[in-house]
């Protein structure tokens, strides 16, 4: 079998074929990140793997990170269950990178439909190197020289309150305290700038005041849900897809009202987020 990749728009997102995850041959997994970095998102149809071969595909990609909170699968701890009858506000409905709450947030995210509602569930992508390119080369420059404070708070006492992370608020903010990134991230693989300021997590712009500090992430968190930078994803039971946090962001649409389960593994990002670019 030879990888097929077609774009879904021209600026991110490709459907591949004429490759199974459960049985990767050589080359595919060169294939694959080869793909991954042209296309940012990656929807690999018809695959139905078990939590098993999800594990082993995502193993040859990187490390697993398994994250603090979230509910796992009974008998794959590295796995997080997303199991939802009503995902409005339960976190992913607003355009966000994963885990950016830690020092050394994760490179992608292998996200597997399982179940779904027969209609919605979508989730948006949008490119982040796109919506830096966007900006005025003074905005550009300006924001290029800052970091942002990421801080777990507001999605952990979410997901607490929603009975979905069985953990003490306060010893998670002990072992997880605030971190910071650059608000512009240089990808460690393209050498390209993107915009890494996300919704759930980036809590200030460091050294502005807070009045200013809130006008900046709210212009730019809107501009990050442009739909210039966007495609958006209509599932199929058995589908995988994978994105790079580094570069992308994803909101998942909370239109649906039956049984939405997906499999989610993250891969441990390889180096810290690095100074202001
Ligand atoms: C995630 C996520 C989106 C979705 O797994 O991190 O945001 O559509 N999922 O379930
Ligand atoms: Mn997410």
């Amino acid at each position: 079998m030879s990888l097929k990749v077609v774009p879904t728009t021209p600026t991110l997102g490709a459907t591949v074929t004429g490759i199974d995850l459960a049985n990767v041959a050589a080359g595919d997994i060169e294939a694959v990140n080869a793909a991954i970095v042209e296309h940012k998102v990656l929807f690999f149809e018809d695959q139905h793997l078990d939590p098993e071969a999800q594990l082993s595909f995502a193993r040859q990609l990187g490390e697993i990170d398994v994250a603090p909170f979230g509910p796992k699968h009974p008998d794959f701890g590295e796995m997080t269950v997303l199991d939802q009858v009503a995902p409005k506000d339960q976190g992913a409905d607003a355009w966000h990178t994963d885990n950016t709450y830690l020092p050394c947030p994760p490179s992608f995210t292998i996200l597997q439909s399982v179940k779904l509602p027969e209609l919605g569930g979508d989730t948006c992508f949008a490119d982040m190197y796109a919506a830096f390119d966007a900006l005025s080369f003074e905005l550009q420059a300006f924001l290029c020289e800052l970091t942002a404070t990421h801080d777990l708070t507001k999605t952990l006492k979410r997901a607490i309150a929603d009975g979905n992370a069985d953990v003490d608020l306060a010893s998670m903010q002990q072992q997880w305290p605030p971190v910071h990134h650059p608000v512009v991230r240089v990808h460690p693989d393209t050498g390209r700038k993107a915009l890494f300021v996300n919704g759930n997590f980036t809590t200030k712009i460091d050294g502005l005041t807070s009045t200013e500090s809130e006008a900046f992430l709210s212009m730019l968190l809107e501009h990050v849900g442009s739909p210039a930078f966007q495609c958006r994803h209509r599932w199929r039971v058995g589908t995988l897809t994978m994105w790079d946090n580094r570069c992308v962001q994803h909101y998942a649409v909370p239109d649906y009202t039956t049984r939405r389960v997906m499999h989610r593994l993250t891969i441990a990002g390889t180096q810290p987020t690095g100074p202001a670019a």
